[in-house]
């Protein structure tokens, strides 16, 4: 019987894209187990679910380094140790360097709260909404050294009503991501066989 795919899954804030995946990857039919998440922030909602979930959490404070290279290399000693297969970021808002992200050559995937390529960046939902969008969604893909760049998993679509606000279209993507990052994992694990 072949290994599990050994994931960890990034993250920054509420993390709620991260416990939508710890759920996926719970199912005995999915052939990936979650080993290990990581947070760049001490203060992360997220941390307390890995707790309750006990799932290692690692707290790796960008703000203890004084280089992107030496937070990437604290990472990478815990992803190393953990050997992890598959980084899958949810909601890390942080930069990830050429090198690390090479390193790890589609072997790390990111959701992202708009249809890629459009709307890279922060501030998405505001932005549809000041260019008076009609359509909006999400996309999963293939991380590269550009921001918000890489070849598309999958993407999902919403309609953007008259009366949204950003906060009200952001729920509505956010429930679509909810849908959106787990169904990736499944094409991932049907194309690599796990
Ligand atoms: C999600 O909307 C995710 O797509 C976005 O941050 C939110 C995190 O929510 N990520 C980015 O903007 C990355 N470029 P969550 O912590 O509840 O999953």
């Amino acid at each position: 019987m072949t290994q599990p795919v050994r994931v960890a899954i990034l993250f920054s804030a509420r993390g709620s894209n991260m416990q939508r995946l710890a759920h996926h990857l719970a199912k005995p039919s999915v052939g990936g187990e979650f080993v290990l998440a990581i947070t760049n922030r001490p203060a992360a909602g997220g941390i307390e679910f890995c707790k309750a979930q006990g799932v290692p959490c690692a707290v790796i404070d960008h703000e203890d380094y004084e280089t992107r290279a030496g937070f990437e290399a604290e990472m990478q000693k815990a992803l190393d140790k953990a050997q992890v297969d598959l980084i899958c970021a949810a909601g890390f808002m942080r930069l990830l360097t050429a090198d690390f992200v090479t390193r790890w050559h589609d072997r790390i995937i990111n959701i992202h709260p708009s249809l890629l390529p459009a709307y890279k960046g922060l501030n998405t939902h505001a932005r549809v909404l000041a260019d008076g969008g009609k359509e909006h969604g999400c996309s999963v893909h293939y991380m590269r050294a550009e921001m918000d760049d890489g070849p598309i998993i999958l993407q999902k679509r919403v309609p953007v009503h008259g009366k949204d606000t950003a906060d009200t279209l952001s729920a509505r993507v956010l429930k679509l991501e909810h849908i959106a990052y787990p169904e990736a994992i499944k094409q991932i694990a049907l194309k690599s066989g796990f």
